[in-house]
Parts: C-alpha cells; structure tokens; sequence
C-alpha cells in the first residue's frame, strides 16, 4: 500500500530561485559566468529569477511548445491536486512550509514570474526538449539541474529512460548534472539510484550524494552529483 502522493501523471509545479538554491545547496554569486541548463524546468521561476539576478541560465521542458495561456490554464488546477493530496501525508516535514496554503503561495509566485518571464522571452531562454533526447550541443553548459522529475516519478519513468537521461545530460555539460530528489513520493531512495550506480555502461561517471539541510518531502535532504571521473 502506497503512503505517499500518488500521482498518476507528471504534475506542472514550479518552485522558486530560493527553493533551486536549498535543494541544489548553492549560492547565486558562486555561478555568475557559467552557463547553466534547467532540465524538466517546467513553470519554475528558477530561470526568470536567476536570469534576473545576472546569472546565465537556459530552461528546457516538453511544455515549451505550447502557448502561455495553455500552460496558465495547467497550473491552477495541477496545483489545486497536489495540495488537495499532501494534506496529512506522512511522507512530508512542514517546518519550512508550515501550511499547504503557505506552500501554495510559492507555487503561485513561482508560475505567475515564469510566465510572465515566459511570454516576454519565448524560445531565446526556453527551449522546447524532452528527455532523453535534448536539443543542445555537446558540452554547451557548466551546470546541469533536474529538479522534481527523475527518481520522484520512478513509477513513471522506468531504468532505461533514466539511464539515457543521465547520459544525455552529461553529453551536454561540461563540469557538473545535479539532480534533485534522489527519493520517490514514498519517501524512499529510488531503486533506479542503485541500478546507475553499479551500471558499467555508466563507469566512466561518478554518482555521488551530497547532502543538504532542506527536507520537505522525508529523505530529500541529498542531490545526485554526476560528473566525469
Ligand atoms: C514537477 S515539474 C518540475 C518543474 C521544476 N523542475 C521544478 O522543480 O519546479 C516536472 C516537469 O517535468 C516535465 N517533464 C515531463 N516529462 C519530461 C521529460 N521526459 N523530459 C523533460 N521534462 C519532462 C513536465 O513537463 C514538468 O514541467
């Protein structure tokens, strides 16, 4: 039996420059002049913040082909589902939140920037890509993040498509992929972490955690590092 949010499609919810921050443990004045890619990036405000605070970041995500006004008629109702289905669970820590009408004010702030960013910005800073595949040129970034996509939705993506992800983002990063959380929605390390780790098709990678100290969804206290050994 399942303890966790269930979820049986991959939700449009965006968070914020700070929540990228916490979860990918970093500073914004330690990445000013790198070029860095947001994978899955979806309605966060990651990039229109970032972008706006002088740093150089590109955002990619399958949602990207369509309009504005079809991605804002997405986001009410994906963020009314999760904050109707978290309430209670067992599988989240609300100290930083406290409620879920306080975690959905930055869900709000996050959508309203991104789209604002969105529609005046278009296809020179979001780019239309899915995973595995991505439109980009080998080693065209420094830094690489993927937040709220692989490992959390492992009952949807399966080994295959996160083993070519993880090879299709290093093709197009030059130092470092980050990618944020390492557990399900059950609150538990992904059992596709442990297959990567010990696959030989991935040797020449190293996949290391590094810890954090945010946790809002129990165990994500850690990012995978990934980088060329
Ligand atoms: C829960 S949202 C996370 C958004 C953002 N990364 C964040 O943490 O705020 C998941 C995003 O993954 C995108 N997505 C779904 N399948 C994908 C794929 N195969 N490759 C890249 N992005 C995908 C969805 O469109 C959605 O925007």
């Amino acid at each position: 039996m399942k303890h966790g949010l269930v979820l049986d499609k991959v939700v449009l919810l965006g968070r914020t420059l700070d929540e990228y921050c916490r979860y990918f443990d970093f500073d914004p004045d330690g990445l000013r002049g790198e070029a860095i890619l947001d994978v899955a990036s979806g309605v966060s405000s990651f990039c229109a913040e970032a972008n706006r605070a002088g740093l150089q970041v590109t955002a990619c995500d399958p949602i990207y082909e369509l309009p504005a006004d079809d991605i804002r008629r997405r986001c009410g109702p994906d963020l009314d589902l999760v904050l109707g289905a978290v309430r209670g669970l067992k599988t989240y820590h609300w100290d930083f939140y406290r409620t879920p009408e306080h975690l959905r004010g930055f869900r709000e702030r996050a959508y309203r920037t991104f789209l604002d960013d969105y529609q005046e910005r278009g296809a020179e800073r979001y780019r239309t890509g899915r995973l595995p595949t991505l439109p980009f040129a080998d080693g065209q970034f420094d830094l690489t993040l993927v937040s709220y996509l692989l490992f959390a939705y492992e009952d949807q993506l399966d080994y295959e498509l996160h083993k070519r992800s993880v090879l299709e983002l290093m093709r197009v990063t030059r130092k470092e992929v980050r990618i944020y959380p390492t557990v399900t929605f059950e609150a538990v390390r992904s059992g596709h972490l442990d297959r990567l780790q010990e696959d030989p098709e991935l040797g020449h990678l190293g996949l290391e955690l590094v810890s954090t100290d945010f946790e809002f969804l129990v165990g994500s206290n850690n990012y995978l590092r990934v980088y060329r050994r």
